[in-house]
């Protein structure tokens, strides 16, 4: 059997962001510079990573950012309050509340305070809705990432076989859907999945976002099959691993992502082109 191709999200991140980037010149020419405001709660390390990563992509396309790095005994008002002013500021099109929030806040009250125009992480439910009903959305970052890493490698999605193995609000549920928009048949697992193994068997396409390192191998796996590994797991010894355990897996499988370097540079490649959209919609350029 030929070796499996591995799909690099960091290449195709890169060609993406060199199309915003000559977009973002055009219309700086029409006087819009697309703007995100990024909201960070607290000290997760993680989290600050995350955030820091945001600012820097947003540097080099030449977007306007603001970071707003509040302490984690900031009230639920306090953080309510600043998304209110984000929302009614013009040079900010695209607002993003990093989570987890502290405990001592709820995260739907913050999200659902959220413009729907400026919700670049498309978790607002008037946008989850539109995703649903298939109008025209700001679309979960990491979804649309998955799908658009399919899409650029010139794999074709309609007809076939898609497993989904996880069912959480950002990454398995608006997979399932977007992946049924693109007119695959799509079969949810979950933990409580019996035969799951069987069932994965049956993909074509397998998205395996469950969270739990190197769970999946070649027992789940089509000869042939794409794999997306959208899980990062920290492991004890500080090394990052994905739900697919890639070395087993890319024995049988088709083109395969890795961890790291696989979705994860989509997930921020994405945000830019949300923010991008929402800074063309909010002042009428499409
Ligand atoms: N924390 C981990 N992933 C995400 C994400 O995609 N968006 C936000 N807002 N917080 C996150």
């Amino acid at each position: 059997m030929t070796a499996a191709t591995i799909l690099s999200g960091k290449e195709i991140s890169a060609e993406i962001r060199a199309q915003i980037a000559s977009e973002t010149v055009q219309l700086s020419k029409q006087g819009v510079t697309p703007g995100l405001a990024v909201v960070l709660v607290g000290d997760d390390p993680a989290s600050h990573v995350y955030v820091r990563n945001k600012e820097k992509a947003c540097q080099d396309l030449g977007y306007y950012s603001e970071v707003h790095r509040l302490s984690a005994d900031s009230s639920q008002d306090e953080v309510l309050a600043l998304v209110d002013k984000l929302n009614a500021q013009p040079s900010v099109h695209g607002i993003l509340v990093q989570l987890p929030l502290p405990k001592h806040i709820n995260e739907k009250a913050v999200i659902d305070a959220i413009s729907v125009l400026k919700d670049v992480d498309g978790f607002h439910p008037v946008n989850v809705g539109n995703l649903v009903i298939g109008d025209d959305s700001l679309l979960p970052c990491t979804p649309a990432g998955v799908i658009e890493m399919i899409k650029r490698t010139g794999i074709e999605i309609s007809g076939k076989h898609a497993v989904v193995i996880g069912r959480s609000n950002i990454v398995g549920k608006p997979v399932s859907l977007l992946l049924q928009r693109e007119h695959a048949t799509v079969t949810m697992c979950h933990s409580r999945t019996v035969n799951m193994a069987e069932l994965a068997r049956q993909a074509d396409i397998l998205v395996v976002a469950i969270g739990r390192a190197n769970m999946i191998d070649e027992r789940y796996i089509k000869p042939g099959a794409v794999v997306i590994d959208v899980g990062m797991n920290r492991l004890p010894n500080g090394k990052l691993a994905g739900d697919v355990d890639f070395e087993r897996a890319k024995a049988v499988s088709g083109p395969i992502t890795p961890v790291p370097g696989g979705v994860g540079p989509m997930t921020i490649t994405m945000l830019m082109q949300n923010t991008l959209i929402a800074a063309k919609r909010l002042n009428g350029l499409v």
